[in-house]
């Protein structure tokens, strides 16, 4: 999970060049995107899991920074009827959700863009398939899959949702269901920045330009892009699926950590996540 600019101040990016990146906004189509992101998430994989690894756990199922956990949430069903079910996990990092899924009987595959991210999966002990590739041209057959879930994976990085959308759809049997959890929308108006300085608005909600960094040369390093609840729902809807639910995870009292822009005092206020429940005819 990361957020619009949310790893400025969260932890300093490593663009791989000798200067700092420059953060702007500006168009960024499918190629360049996956290029930049991948190039990021190979960079900056190690810092990722040692700054979040413990919160997320080896194996739980945590679908956002407020916490929630599949465990109460139960947006694949029912854990007892995840036993024996084929399940790709999108944009899976190190694949703790997927070891979740396993751990339930399910028979999971994660597929990330970031070799580096899935060598972390291999470390906490992954014991399934680890598939590297870009979630909008997924290497597997139609109908390969009864589930498919993505915690913060792929879908806020690319530039093509519905791409990603149709390509999902088109690798879950009938009948199957899709999860997949983003930054909340609403976010992007917001500075990212945890304390009172993220409570006013400061961008228009309805600009769509896509955050990038870029190097001295004008190349992407890092790129987010931005939807608003309307265009998801619409996204989801070009994709071929039915939206069953939309899911705002309140943020909890137990939960004191922040995770860059994501903290209790905005938690409180104003949504972090939007999860995303589809199914497909
Ligand atoms: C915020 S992490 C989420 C990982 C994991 N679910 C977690 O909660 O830590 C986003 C992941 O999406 C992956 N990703 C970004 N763009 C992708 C793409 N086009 N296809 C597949 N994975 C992608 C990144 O490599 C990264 O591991």
């Amino acid at each position: 999970m990361q957020g619009p600019a949310s790893h400025q101040q969260d932890t300093a990016p490593d663009s791989g060049a000798d200067t700092e990146p420059e953060a702007t906004r500006r168009d960024a189509d499918v190629t360049e995107s996956a290029r930049a992101n991948r190039g990021w998430w190979d960079r900056n994989a190690d810092e990722y899991q040692v700054e979040h690894g413990t919160f997320l756990g080896d194996d739980r199922f945590v679908w956002g920074p407020e916490g929630l956990d599949e465990v109460e949430a139960e947006l694949l069903g029912p854990p007892e009827d995840l036993k024996g079910k084929d399940v790709l996990e999108i944009g899976a990092g190190a694949a703790q959700c997927a070891r979740w899924l396993a751990a339930q009987g399910a028979r999971p595959v994660a597929l990330d863009i970031s070799h580096r991210q899935l060598q972390h999966a291999l470390r906490i002990g992954a014991a399934f398939p680890l598939v590297c590739a870009d979630a909008g041209a997924l290497p597997f057959a139609d109908g390969s899959f009864d589930l498919a879930c993505s915690a913060y994976g792929a879908l806020p990085f690319v530039a093509d949702p519905v791409l990603v959308l149709k390509e999902v759809r088109r690798v879950l049997r009938p009948g199957g269901r899709f999860v997949f959890s983003v930054t909340h929308p609403i976010r992007w108006a917001f500075p990212d920045e945890p304390g009172p300085e993220g409570l006013s608005v400061s961008a228009s909600y309805f600009d769509r330009t896509p955050y990038v960094e870029q190097d001295e040369n004008g190349d992407a390093v890092y790129v987010e892009h931005h939807r608003t609840i309307g265009d998801r729902v619409r996204d989801v809807v070009a994709g071929g699926f039915r939206l069953v639910d939309l899911v705002e995870p309140e943020w909890p009292a137990w939960n004191t950590s922040e995770w860059g822009g994501w903290s209790p005092l905005r938690g409180n206020l104003i949504p972090g996540s939007a999860i995303f429940v589809c199914e497909r005819d």
